[in-house]
């Protein structure tokens, strides 16, 4: 079963609990997003394996240890996640990024897939999926369903706020991939908001409501 790591930083806590203000600015909204992101990301990166390659100092020649292959790639699911990718790429800026565009159908609350685009060496990359949302777990279990139909093997999937109902779909359906939550929250509503949640992620960032 897939590792489930639920961040207990400080700076995680504080930065959730801005977002979850109604009062809080689309502007600073948006930071948050991607400023928690790379908090999250700096956990959700510690195996990478390492390889010891020599280099020359001012003084005398000395082993350093660089990250091996440095084949990674962020897939932000649209729209949200985009701007979680962009706090990432301040950590890792030689990743790809590739593109999932879902969005949840109001009614059924079932992902509606209206894009993909990847880098053509995606299915060698490991693989960050990024949303800050995880609801029903829906768009998340579909756009790691879409990788995977392309050949993507390793993949992890990266939160700001989880429903203990999303968690559990997402496990059953890839229990392969490794979830890493800024905040688990309570519950779901009867509309498949997260309680006590920070409202439309989408539209907090934007300001499109
Ligand atoms: C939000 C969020 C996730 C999804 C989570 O996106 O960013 O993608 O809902 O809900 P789920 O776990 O129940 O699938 P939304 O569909 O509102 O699209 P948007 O990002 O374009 O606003
Ligand atoms: N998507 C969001 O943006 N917020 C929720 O609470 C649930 C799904």
């Amino acid at each position: 079963m897939a590792n489930v790591t639920i961040m207990d930083h400080p700076l995680i806590q504080h930065k959730i609990g801005i977002m979850r203000r109604k009062t809080t600015s689309t502007k600073e909204f948006r930071d948050l997003v991607s400023e928690v992101a790379m908090l999250i990301c700096y956990e959700a990166t510690r195996n990478l394996p390492l390889t010891d390659i020599e280099v020359e100092t001012p003084l005398c020649t000395t082993k350093v240890r660089e990250i091996e292959g440095k084949k990674l790639c962020i897939v932000p699911i649209l729209r949200a996640g985009l701007h979680m990718a962009d706090g990432m790429l301040n950590l890792i800026p030689n990743a790809k990024v590739g593109h999932v565009g879902l969005y949840r159908n109001e009614e059924t609350l079932e992902p509606v897939e209206y894009f993909c685009k990847l880098p053509q060496d995606a299915a060698n990359r490991e693989i960050y999926v990024v949303d800050p949302m995880l609801a029903t777990g829906g768009s998340a279990e579909a756009a790691i369903t879409i990788l995977k139909k392309r050949g993507i093997k390793k993949i992890h999937f990266l939160c700001l706020i989880a429903a203990p109902e999303g968690v559990e779909r997402l496990q059953k359906a890839h229990p392969d991939v490794d979830i890493f939550i800024g905040n688990m929250d309570e519950r779901l509503t009867e509309n498949g908001y997260i309680l006590p949640g920070l409202g439309d992620a989408g539209d907090r960032i934007y300001g499109t409501k």
